[in-house]
């Protein structure tokens, strides 16, 4: 049975679907801060089984305690955390609580039932302003807001537990930006409140939700002075976790690096969301986002040679699968699932 901390949210969601179809067991520990148990009913829907759910905190040491024990877990899959960088600036001390404090009460659990294998997701945050490019592992680590720095504290504190005992199996996944949906269009990123990323965003402005995009500079020393990210389809990410659990079956610390090593820039993902959809994206460009990068994309070859892992997906796979997730669920988990119009 593996344990799946965050596994209602739009990753590990994903993830339980990609361990499900692998025929492992999933237990899900959610507090639904940030998602809805409703995308759980979807995954059944989707793999004719469901994950055992557990509405449980991952600092309440003793509930996580409980589940590792009766449910026999032999692995934890780590998402649970806030991840909202600009609430991280005006929060910091909830983002320390819930994602450091978090995850030493979910260690110290581990450690108490006698599972020591853990795969974490981190973050390309780490990084923080690039030195070079692409950013592979060596890259020196320097986060420039609160919610990356839990994500460093939290790899430095996993690396410290890992020297203090190698019995440990840890897998520490650096994320560069996920996106799209599941292609069946039952479950997606349903942000609470207005997006924070930019997929969402443009998504919700082809469906007439938003009037316009504000595209953050393009003064950028970028061919079209726009933005650069590393876009990863969701599915591939999810697939990436699989590939991380497999490896840990020897003890050891990895850490990879889960991006497609492409950068695309945000007209360019506004150009394609448009070819997809066949919806215009009208947008404005404004002001530079203070501590944005103007260019970040992954050196994903590590997480290949390691763990025989890389993305499939292309840009156009994942606006096409997050336009169908946004024509069939308007309304997120919190309205109904609409027929998928391309079948009817
Ligand atoms: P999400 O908010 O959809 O999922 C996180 C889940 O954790 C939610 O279901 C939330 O309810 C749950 N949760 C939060 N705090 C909890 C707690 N204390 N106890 C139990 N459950 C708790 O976010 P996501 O995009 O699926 O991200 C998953 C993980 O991946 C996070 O750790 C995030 O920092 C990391 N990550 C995300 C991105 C991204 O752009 N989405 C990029 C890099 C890393
Ligand atoms: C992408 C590009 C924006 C919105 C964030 C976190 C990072 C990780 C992934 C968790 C940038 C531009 C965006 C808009 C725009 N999350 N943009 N108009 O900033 O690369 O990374 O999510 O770990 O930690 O920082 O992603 O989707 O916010 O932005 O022009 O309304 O889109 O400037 O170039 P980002 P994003």
């Amino acid at each position: 049975m593996i344990l799946l901390t965050g596994g209602a949210g739009y990753i590990g969601s994903h993830v339980c679907i990609a361990l499900l179809d692998a025929g492992f067991d999933v237990a899900v520990v959610d507090n639904l801060c940030n998602s809805n148990k409703a995308s759980l009913e979807r995954v059944q829907s989707i793999c004719g089984r469901s994950p055992v759910f557990r509405h449980a905190d991952i600092r309440d040491e003793a509930a996580i305690y409980d589940i590792l024990q009766a449910c026999g877990v032999t692995a934890v899959i780590h998402l649970a955390g806030l991840k909202a960088v600009g609430e991280s600036n005006v929060r910091p001390m909830a983002y320390y609580e819930n994602n450091v404090q978090g995850t030493m009460r979910l260690v110290s659990a581990m450690k108490r039932a006698g599972v020591k294998t853990l795969v974490f997701s981190s973050s390309a945050t780490v990084y923080g302003v690039p030195a070079y490019l692409p950013l592979d592992e060596k890259h020196p680590l320097g986060p420039t807001n609160p919610y990356g720095r839990t994500k460093f504290f939290i790899e430095e504190m996993l690396k410290d537990l890992y020297k203090s005992d190698d019995d440990w199996r840890i897998g520490i996944l650096r994320y560069f930006n996920p996106a799209g949906a599941h292609e069946s269009g039952f479950i997606g990123e349903d942000p609470l409140g207005v997006p924070n990323n930019l997929l969402p965003l443009v998504s919700q402005v082809a469906a007439g939700r938003r009037e316009k995009l504000l595209v953050y500079g393009s003064d950028y020393d970028t061919p079209d002075g726009t933005g650069i990210r590393d876009f990863i389809h969701v599915v591939d990410l999810a697939s990436g976790h699989l590939s991380a659990l497999c490896h840990l079956a020897q003890p050891g610390l990895l850490t990879a690096n889960l991006g497609t090593g492409n950068g695309n820039s945000v007209l360019e993902v506004v150009r394609t969301f448009e070819a997809v959809s066949g919806k215009a994206i009208p947008y404005e460009i404004g002001q530079r986002r203070e501590g944005d990068v103007a260019i970040c994309y992954a050196d994903p070859t590590f997480a290949k040679q390691a763990l025989g892992w890389s993305s499939a997906r292309s840009l156009e796979q994942m606006c096409a699968d997050h336009w169908r997730w946004q024509l069939r669920n308007p309304d997120g988990y919190r309205g109904i699932l609409l027929p998928n119009v391309r079948e009817t």
